[in-house]
């Protein structure tokens, strides 16, 4: 799969969104049930409202990702449902699979993995592509220089590190290192390498990317997920409409939508939806508008020319 253009993915996904920098947060109903559920979310006041671990178990984990360990794998024993618990219990008080009840909560969930299984998959061209995610937890043979932008004055590229492509969404370029580590709190600049050393720190880059939008006014993948979005008539025109497609066009752009029914969209959304089969909501509740065939990119890449 073209490394170049996964290079260029989150490149123009995160561009903008230093700026845009979220605190969506929502008070769930229910009030302040102060409890103690373990050590997902042990002193959080949010975790009695429900949580990912309610209908997300090991057990999932295992039968999503069941190939991880093979011969042919490159990240044998990294990825672990603990890390994923671990990271997400920080955003589930933003509502990341806690919003609006629990099918609701295992649909995003599946679109949210389903997008992380896609991009470090080394399945595509085996029987059964959708069984190999988290087969890598980095970039393999970096070119591209390293991904260093000199021209971003905000987050200097520091001497001597590289910025390949890493994590469960992979990074690359200083820049995004730059804003995603910002953004939950690690110094990712200095330490890309964390992204392929602790697979809680990688889960947490991608879930942050996937709770907050690239520019003001514009929806995260977690707002498309849970419905919280409503298409303006710009949107409408570019044929944005809620669903999984337009998670896809949030966080890939015009380099997997408006091509048609290219073999990279249908990778992602195969995933989602045998996610979904496996999580036991099925994919008929797959949802509406799902692929992004015709859609045009919320950030076209031309406008951010330096790919
Ligand atoms: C993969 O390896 C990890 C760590 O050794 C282990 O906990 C897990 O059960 C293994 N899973 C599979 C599907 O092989
Ligand atoms: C991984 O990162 C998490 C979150 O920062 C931290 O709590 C944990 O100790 C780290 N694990 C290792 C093995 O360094």
């Amino acid at each position: 799969m073209g490394r170049a253009r996964a290079a260029a993915f989150l490149l123009l996904a995160l561009l903008a969104a230093a700026a845009a920098a979220v605190e969506g947060r929502r008070q769930p109903e229910g009030g302040e049930n102060a409890c103690a559920k373990g050590w997902q979310c042990s002193g959080s006041r949010f975790c009695c409202d429900g949580t990912i671990t309610d209908y997300f178990k090991a057990h999932h984990f295992e039968e999503l990702f069941p190939r991880r360990n093979d011969s042919i794998a490159h990240a044998v024993g990294f990825w672990s449902y603990q890390a994923f618990i671990a990271a997400a219990a920080l955003f589930e008080p933003r509502g990341f699979g806690t919003t609006g009840g629990e099918q609701m909560g295992v649909k995003e969930v599946a679109a949210f993995l389903g997008h992380v299984g896609a991009r470090t998959s080394c399945g595509y061209f085996y029987p059964n592509p959708v069984a190999w995610g988290l087969c890598y937890n980095r970039e393999m043979s970096p070119d591209q220089n390293y991904y260093c932008d000199d021209s971003n004055e905000l987050y200097r590229c520091v001497e001597g590190v590289r910025y390949y492509g890493r994590g469960a969404l992979p990074v690359y370029w200083n820049y995004n290192y730059g804003i995603i580590g910002k953004g939950i709190n690690q110094d990712l600049l200095s330490h890309p390498e964390l992204l392929e050393q602790n697979a809680t720190i990688a889960f947490e880059a991608a879930i942050w990317r996937w709770m907050t939008p690239v520019k003001r006014r514009q929806p995260s993948p977690h707002d498309v997920s849970v419905g919280n979005w409503k298409p303006t008539k710009s949107d409408t025109l570019s044929k944005r409409y809620p669903g999984f497609g337009a998670t896809m066009n949030i966080i890939y752009g015009d380099h997997i939508c408006g091509r048609g029914f290219v073999g990279e969209m249908d990778f992602t959304l195969s995933h989602y939806q045998h996610y979904l089969d496996l999580m036991g909501v099925g994919r008929e509740h797959s949802g509406d508008n799902l692929d992004c065939a015709d859609q045009v990119a919320f950030n076209p890449s031309s406008e951010n020319s330096d790919s």
